[in-house]
Parts: C-alpha cells; structure tokens; sequence
C-alpha cells in the first residue's frame, strides 16, 4: 500500500536530504535548490498526467512518488563532480536508485512497487524505454519521461529569458554558445526523431535536441500542455533566424497541427 501519509513522508526525507548537501556546499546551493524544485514540480507535473488518464488513488501516488525521487540521484552527482552531464560524470538515473537503496527509503513498499519505482526512474533518463514484460514498468516510464519533459521546458524558458543577465554554465552543460548547428543533430529533427545527447555539440544542438522531444511526448495531455504552454515557442525566440531554423518551425507547426488541427504555430 501507498498512502497519502507515505508520500508526505518521502517529501519530507527529500527535503531534509536536499537541506544536507546546501548546508555542507553553500556555494552550490543555487544548482542543488534549481533540481529540488525541478524534482517536486515534476511530481505536480506528474500528478497532473495521472489524474488526467483517471488512474485510481494509489497509481497516482505512486507516479507521484517517482517523479519526486526521479532525479534524486542529481546532487551526489552535483558535489561529486559538478556538473548534470551524464557523460562528463556517470548516470543520474543509476546514482539516484542507488540513493534510493542506501537509505531504504523504500522498504515498506511491497516489491513491485519497488521495481516499478527504481525501474521507472532508470528509464527516464534513457534514449528510450528498455522493453520489459512488466507493462506497469512501461506505463510509469512513459509518465516520468512526460513529466521530467514538461518541467525541463519550464525551466530553460525561464532561464532564457534571464540568461543575459545571470548566466548558469551547469544548465547549459558547459557547451559553447555559438551560431552552429550540428548537422547529425539537424538531420532526425527533421526526420521527427529525438536527437541524441552524444550527437550535441553546439548550446544550439542542445535547444534542438529539447525541441526534438515533441516527438517522444508519449500521452495527448502531454502534447496539449506543451503547447498551451508555448514552451517550444519561447526556445525558438533564442535561436538563430536562418533557413535550418524555419525547416525545423515547420515540421514542429505539421507535428502539432496533425495532433489537434486547431493548433497553429
Ligand atoms: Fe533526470
């Protein structure tokens, strides 16, 4: 069983986690607070998913669940090695179920729920879902990668609208902010396929692959948020004017006029 208990109670173990790492690296106390509050608007952004698809009480708890332990794995990484570069460090997904683990936060959960969390967690972060016979596996992956999506776009927009006057390095990935556009990357936007992160090299590359993500929106509530939400609007503000560009306007306008023929872009 998972209550509305059980998760007050997650909430507040994360709280007092996050608190740990500020008060031992005041100086990094801006990027820990920036995945804290990443990680609980996600569990919202989650709990909004769910209840949309009418799941029942105790589903929508656990999605709630994942969502807020999805990045947990972020600050060890964060103090260890300072940066969110999975390749520059090791896998945030891995290190979070391994947060997880040591401090047994999960032990009065039944197994499955277990699984589904730790499994969920590790499939956020992957190019795709890894295929398993265990169909809740899937459905909750498919919720988190939703979800952290939604929240990523919320984050960057607002960052790109500061980023003049307060540059952070770290959500950029420490990658240099020039006019390129790699041509992998331009290559499966166009053909309406998520850009690989090994493929970036450029921060533009990085505004295409989050743009890219469009395509691997797995629920239509999902599609209808980032739209409203004009996210997606609000990152090609920030990239060049120039005919790569507007190829790429364009197949994201036809991805979302053929998902709902009012929406225009
Ligand atoms: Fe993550």
């Amino acid at each position: 069983m998972i209550t509305q208990n059980t998760v007050e109670l997650y909430k507040s173990w994360f709280d007092n986690y996050v608190n740990q790492f500020v008060r031992q690296y005041p100086e990094l106390a801006e990027n820990i607070g920036i995945k804290a509050d990443h990680s609980r608007k996600v569990s919202n952004e989650i709990v909004g998913i769910a209840e949309n698809l009418k799941l029942n009480k105790e589903e929508v708890l656990l999605a709630e669940t994942i969502g807020l332990f999805h990045d947990v794995g972020r600050f060890i990484q964060f103090v260890k090695y300072g940066t969110f570069s999975d390749s520059k460090s090791q896998n945030h997904a891995e290190l979070g179920v391994e947060v997880l683990k040591e401090n047994n936060i999960l032990k009065d959960l039944s197994k499955e729920y277990q699984q589904i969390i730790y499994e969920s967690i590790l499939n956020h972060s992957r190019a795709e879902i890894i295929q398993d016979k265990n169909e809740k596996i899937i459905f909750f992956s498919k919720l988190i990668r939703d979800a952290d999506k939604l929240d990523i776009w919320r984050l960057i927009t607002e960052y790109y609208v500061v980023k003049e006057q307060k540059e952070n390095k770290t959500l950029e990935l420490e990658l240099p902010d020039k006019d390129e556009i790699s041509d992998i990357v331009f290559e499966s936007i166009i053909a309406k396929k998520v850009v690989m992160k090994e493929s970036m090299k450029t921060l533009n590359d990085f505004k295409l692959l989050q743009i890219s993500w469009l395509f691997d929106l797995n629920f239509d509530y999902s599609i209808d948020r980032l739209y409203n939400k004009k996210y997606l609007d609000k990152i090609f503000e920030t990239l060049p004017e120039n005919l790569q560009i507007s190829q790429v306007k364009e197949i994201v306008n036809k991805y979302f006029r053929n998902h709902n023929e009012s929406f225009t872009y």
